[in-house]
């Protein structure tokens, strides 16, 4: 079968049944009008997600399908869903969780961290998700720049973190989900206080402008920035996850990726919900068999995933798939990095189906660049902007730049989900509109005569890797902390599998030797401080490093080595 014979089929039924028909007619206002506003026009994502369905005919139907990678599986119906995260908000409040107090969340994929969030928003508090990959390092300088009030962990990652506690004087109270062993002060055990507390909890009524969560993203320079979205970003949720995902009620639906990234959070936690579809969270890592016998057991039918785990699954072959019904499937999409096509080819030829890719950011916060199910698909290009989205490529002064010329990716402000602040930092948060009239994602792209957009690169140092959003700067300040490390420099090197690996340049001091042995001395200690994820896999000494006059590393010139190419102009170099 051909794409364009897939596409006509879906055409038949998607919710989004002709784009541009859509964009002629779109209106924000109309959306909210499928959503539940209180009186004042005061609001909550968390009753529109969770409690509003139990009010219908979805209050016995499944919310949430969790299964772990040693065969453990739970289900929860809608009404289950809200007596939990009802209960989960009581329990918080009783610890004296105020509205906007920072409730962080670092733990594994369990049922606890999605409903945990939802309790949060109920309540009115800020959720923080924490990617459970990050070590101390990654930690402290999250929980210290949110000043959070309230961690849920496990006792496992606690250990991890053990020595943060001291520097986060802001931080009261640690909930230990699963915990056993005695309890210290200001530890909880999280069942326990689970029992106790009450049943029934009224969301709170929030402004829509009142921040939801922080989640913490990277630039090229400082420290990571908490990235913060409102309750009003449930328009955006909706309507998305509707149009893109094409979620219908006999849909199961399956997003891979973890709530610690704006994919988990919003695609795989409060978009489907709000839609009240069915969802799938797996707690295990990657593996081809796990995933594809997951798709069969639960007949997944739409499923949201990123290129890197497309390319490992390529990469198993076919067998892996072959030996699976994965017939449920009617919708695959992915996000984070650029689709090759040969991705696209490999998935028709398995799956029977192409994968849609769909562009957005952390700071936008939902999608909006996307390949709509009923849509001609242009293999390699990211899609056209979503309706009630003004998407456009301009030059550094704000022109926008005819079809075919490669420039700035820019989206004008007013979408319902863009950023409201970076965490107590409002001149990051500038940096964003130094382009007057225009958000500037970061992000070089072009668009086709047909109103197609094609993903370039990077406009900064910002490192892609399996999808992961890395600073190099976060990394640099871990290595400089080796005994052995005078100077280190972190760039990104391209990848056929990872998209890119991180690979630092590294200057010893005296007195230290180059060796293999010390090369997997510094991976180790780079992971075991900042995070298993963001570690460099490639390292090279070098005697110096290239610097400008007042000392910052010039990594256009690392660029330069480690492509083997001249590394241009040097005249501002020390
Ligand atoms: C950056 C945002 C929340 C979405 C997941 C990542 C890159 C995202 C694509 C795509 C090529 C993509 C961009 C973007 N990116 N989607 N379809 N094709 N690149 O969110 O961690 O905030 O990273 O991911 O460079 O700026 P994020």
């Amino acid at each position: 079968m051909q794409i364009s014979e897939v596409i006509g089929k879906k055409a038949l039924q998607a919710n989004l049944a002709d784009y541009e028909e859509a964009c002629r007619r779109f209106d924000w206002e109309d959306v909210c009008k499928e959503l539940t506003f209180f009186d004042n026009g005061q609001m909550n994502i968390a009753y529109n997600a969770i409690d509003r369905h139990c009010k219908t005919w979805r209050k016995d139907k499944t919310a949430l399908i969790w299964e772990d990678e040693d065969g453990h599986r739970k289900e929860f119906t809608f009404l289950e869903a809200r007596r939990i995260t009802d209960k989960i908000a009581n329990l918080l409040k009783g610890l004296g969780v105020q509205k906007g107090d920072r409730v962080f969340l670092y733990l594994p994929r369990l049922p606890e961290l999605y409903f945990s969030v939802i309790a949060a928003a109920k309540l009115g508090a800020i959720a923080g998700p924490l990617f459970s990959a990050f070590g101390p390092e990654g930690v402290r300088d999250r929980l210290g720049d949110s000043e959070a009030k309230v961690l849920i962990t496990t006792p496992e990652l606690q250990k991890r973190v053990e020595g943060i506690c001291k520097d986060l004087p802001a931080l009261e109270q640690i909930l230990l989900v699963g915990g056993r062993g005695p309890l210290g002060p200001g530890e909880a055990s999280f069942e326990a206080e689970f029992e106790k507390a009450s049943e029934l909890f009224r969301a709170e009524p929030m402004d829509p402008e009142d921040p939801l969560y922080i989640l913490y993203t990277s630039g090229t320079t400082g420290r990571p920035k908490g990235v913060v979205h409102v309750h009003n970003d449930m328009i955006s949720y909706y309507i998305t996850s509707r149009f893109v995902l094409d979620l219908r009620d006999e849909d199961v639906y399956w997003c891979t990726a973890d709530p610690g990234w704006a994919t988990g959070t919003v695609y795989g936690l409060f978009g489907p919900w709000l839609n009240g579809a069915t969802q799938v969270a797996y707690e295990g890592r990657f593996d081809p068999d796990q995933w594809h016998s997951l798709i069969e057991r639960n007949k997944v039918t739409v499923w949201y995933t990123a290129p890197t785990p497309l390319r490992l699954l390529m990469a198993a072959g076919e067998p892996y798939a072959g030996r699976y019904n994965l017939k449920s499937l009617r919708h695959i999409l992915s996000v984070g990095e650029p689709l090759n096509p040969e991705v696209i080819r490999w998935s028709m030829h398995v799956y029977g189906l192409p994968v849609h890719d769909t562009w957005w950011q952390t700071e936008t916060g939902s999608m909006m660049i996307a390949n709509y199910p009923a849509m001609p698909i242009k293999v390699g290009s990211m899609g056209k902007p979503f309706p009630g989205v003004a998407a456009a490529i301009i030059d550094i002064e704000g022109n926008e730049l005819p079809p075919g010329h490669t420039g700035f990716l820019a989206i004008k402000p007013g979408w319902p989900s863009m950023l409201r602040q970076i965490w107590r930092d409002p001149a990051r948060y500038r940096e964003y509109f130094r382009v007057r009239g225009w958000y500037v994602t970061g992000d070089t792209a072009y668009v086709d005569n047909d109103g197609y957009y094609w993903f370039v690169g990077r406009a900064d140092d910002v490192i892609n890797t399996s999808g992961h959003r890395v600073g190099p700067y976060e990394i640099e300040s871990v290595l400089v902390e080796h005994p052995a490390i005078a100077e280190a420099g972190v760039i990104g090197k391209p990848d056929p599998e990872r998209g890119q690996i991180i690979k630092a340049f590294i200057a010893l001091k005296n007195g230290f030797d180059p060796s293999e042995q010390l090369k997997e001395e510094i991976r180790r200690f780079v992971r075991e401080r900042l995070a298993t994820h963001a570690y460099p896999r490639e390292i090279e000494f070098r005697d110096s490093l290239p610097k400008t006059r007042s000392g910052k590393i010039i990594r256009r010139v690392l660029k330069a080595w480690d492509l083997g190419l001249p590394p241009g102009d040097l005249s501002v170099m020390e």
